[in-house]
């Protein structure tokens, strides 16, 4: 492909709902620091764009939750996310907001347009509307039974007990949050997107990297994971998606008959990087259309893969009909990163956050960006641990790192009053140094081109590995009495490598870079130079010989691991368990719910049944839609929340215990007939409730 004219490069914009935790940093934000600040060292001309997403249920929940109003929020937690990113060094261009009146104008202005080129149809649905409150409801403000595993508190999208994804429609006994009354259906009207229509764009686009005839991208450059997910959707078929929504928070539509409604937060969220990208050309009178509509610009978004589709396939199709912006060139989402054993959660405060971390370990931003750069969640998810972080700071950045330039500052300080000293002939042995030293530079930079942020760090920390090596090899302490001469080499290309370190370490550590750079008396160099060997020479006056990093006791990490659970609202730590190590158990709740008689327990229908078929429902991760055995003339079809538990190939043949007598629902299309009884295990798997031996399917359990 052709060298690019200019790199517009995005980061998903953040709700403004609450702080950053070390999740978002490890997926989207750190690796898209990373690839900027290597692009920029090569010169390459940048756009870094990134803002809050200030729109959306997201944030008015939280409102309601936090008794204020939306603006307030977004107004706390824009500040809050904008101050985190600057203090961990992570500089956009511009950090914007979607809540500006430029946002305003250029999402109406671009769904406008969207509307003249007949992107759009409109219908008429039935939808639940609040007769108290006046409003309709956006399927987080309603709540209901869920219908798979009759949890009565499961969301209107989304059942968090179970897993299951659901519409509000599926709830039993809805009620609406906002004032606990019963919703009525209502007819509204909405504009649709007609996804359908773009599916055989769409899906050459992505597969082969081809649009309208013209090589675009290299597909196969696509990480397998961004692929496949759009490759679910496209195979289950692109259907129409709705683009308004009524809520009263969000960006009006612009349209006579449309009061009440706004857009739809994933419609307005991406156009949130055009008017980014407005905003910082009209501060720096510089013109925002290159960047977003000449051909030889190269789009890179960073997201994290719960954006996936609204990337790759939503995005791309909304910018496409409207005409005359370029395509994401590559989407290198992330997968998630989980934290001491279990998934980050904001509502149970199961987080390390940003902000506090910088508060409580000042100055130790690059600490917290090493560690989290060596697990970034590239092609699965990963794990931080406090363990870890300290692990990688004592044993890498200490011992390896630190180590290295300790020990070079203190030599010259030691025999040539803290000058650097020359380098004299070159042996075989500072051959091989400087040909494996430049082997990795190359390496850095071109894991960093594909988006493997892990392995490049790796190969510039085999720099200073190499550094080490290369003193461990000489001995120049001891080499000092018999041949000071060679030692003055020795130590002149050890300088040499400190200089290479803070060219190739500047984009993952970009304060310790900094440090270094000044140890060494030299500026911020570009990239071609870390190809270079004298960097540092003759009689170049050395700054103190500084510790980089210092270590990190047991003591400051069990402090850290001990706040974490003690953040948890409700239950306290788990108890340390006998015998051998516990894990990371999740701790069941106390028996909470009120009795009932044996005749209210008599109601219940309870068989065993065995699995005969089992299968995805499509469009829908969670679910998965069994044939149950129970010795009727028919199996029943139960429609269950265990596809992330479990494939449909282990299913067949399996026992379990269901709810025989339970409602019928209807979910996803697919008429649930029952319910089958799971327990969670220690690691948060759901396992069945099933028979020790196998019984005849009907049998009652009682
Ligand atoms: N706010 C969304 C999230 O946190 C991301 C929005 S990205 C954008 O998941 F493209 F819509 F801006
Ligand atoms: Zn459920």
């Amino acid at each position: 492909m052709k060298e690019p004219a200019r790199h517009t490069v995005t980061a998903a914009l953040p709700y403004a709902n609450g702080p950053l935790h070390i999740g978002h940093i490890a997926g989207a934000y750190l690796p898209s620091d990373i690839y900027v600040r290597s692009l920029r060292q090569r010169g390459k001309d940048v756009l870094f764009v990134c803002g809050s997403d200030e729109h959306g249920a997201a944030i008015t929940i939280r409102a309601l939750k936090e008794g204020t109003t939306p603006r307030a929020i977004v107004d706390k937690y824009h500040a809050l996310m904008g101050k985190a990113f600057q203090d961990f060094g992570i500089h956009f261009d511009i950090y914007h907001r979607t809540s500006s009146e430029l946002h305003k104008e250029t999402s109406q202005g671009f769904f406008l347009k969207l509307n003249e080129n007949g992107a759009f149809t409109q219908q008429e649905e039935q939808q639940y509307y609040d007769e108290e409150a006046k409003q309709f409801l956006a399927d987080r403000y309603i709540m209901g039974t869920c219908p798979t595993c009759a949890n009565p508190d499961a969301y209107g999208d989304q059942c968090e007990k179970c897993g299951s994804a659901l519409s509000p429609k599926d709830l039993i006994d809805p009620r609406s949050t906002l004032s606990g009354a019963k919703p009525v259906l209502r007819p509204t009207t909405h504009w649709y997107l007609p996804m359908e229509r773009s599916q055989q764009w769409v899906d050459e686009w992505i597969n082969t990297g081809m649009l309208d005839g013209v090589k675009h991208h290299d597909a196969g450059e696509w990480k397998p994971q961004v692929l496949g997910q759009c490759n679910s959707w496209l195979k289950d078929g692109l259907r129409p998606r709705a683009m308004t929504r009524d809520l009263d928070w969000g960006v009006p539509v612009p349209l006579p008959g449309a009061e009440g409604k706004v857009l739809y937060v994933w419609l307005d969220a991406p156009i949130g990087y055009i008017s980014a990208t407005k905003q910082w050309a009209k501060d720096k009178g510089e013109d925002w259309q290159k960047w977003w509509k000449n051909d030889d610009t190269r789009l890179v978004q960073f997201i994290g893969k719960d954006n996936i589709v609204f990337h790759c396939i939503i995005f791309p199709i909304l910018l496409k009909l409207h005409g005359g912006y370029v395509l994401p060139q590559n989407v290198p989402a992330n997968e998630f990163l989980n934290l001491e054993g279990r998934k980050i959660s904001t509502s149970r405060n199961w987080a390390v956050w940003l902000h506090e971390y910088i508060e409580r370990w000042p100055d130790r931003q690059d600490e917290l960006r090493y560690a989290l750069a060596t697990i970034i969640p590239e092609f699965r998810d990963s794990e931080f641990t406090w363990k870890d972080f300290q692990d990688k700071n004592n044993n890498e950045l200490v011992a390896i790192l630190g180590n290295f330039v300790q020990r070079v500052f203190v030599l010259c300080h030691k025999y040539y009053g803290g000058n650097a000293p020359a380098a004299g002939e070159r042996s075989d042995l500072d051959m091989d140094l400087w040909s494996a030293v430049h082997g990795n530079v190359e390496e850095v930079a071109r894991h960093i081109d594909h988006f493997r942020f892990r392995d490049a760090l790796s190969s510039a920390m085999n720099v200073a590995r190499a550094g080490n090596k290369y003193l461990s090899d000489n001995e120049p302490w001891k080499l000092e009495k018999t041949d000071p001469v060679r030692t003055r080499t020795i130590l002149a290309n050890s300088l040499n490598i400190a200089a290479t370190l803070s060219i190739v370490l500047e984009p993952f550590l970009p304060f310790t870079a900094q440090k270094l750079r000044r140890m060494l008396g030299i500026n911020a160099l570009p990239w071609d130079q870390a190809f270079r060997s004298d960097l540092v020479g003759e009689g170049q006056a050395l700054g103190k010989a500084e510790h980089l990093f210092k270590p990190i006791t047991d003591e400051e990490i069990a402090v850290e691991v001990e706040r974490l659970h003690a953040m948890e609202p409700q239950q306290a730590a788990p108890a340390p368990a006998p015998g051998p190590a516990p894990g990371p158990a999740p701790v069941p709740a106390p028996v909470a719910k009120p009795n009932i008689t044996f005749d209210d327990f008599a109601k219940l229908d309870l068989r065993v049944g065995t699995i005969t078929a089992a299968e995805r429902v499509p469009k829908a991760d969670k679910l998965l839609k069994l044939a149950v055995d129970l010795g009727e003339a028919s199996p029943r079809t139960v429609v269950s929340g265990i596809a992330m538990h479990y494939a449909p190939e282990e299913l067949v043949g399996q026992q379990v215990v269901l709810v025989a007598n339970l409602e019928p629902r209807k979910m996803r299309g697919v008429e649930s007939q029952g319910m089958v009884l799971m327990a969670e295990d220690s690691a948060g798997k759901l396992v069945f409730v099933q028979p020790k031996d196998i019984i005849a399917p009907g049998a009652e359990v009682r």
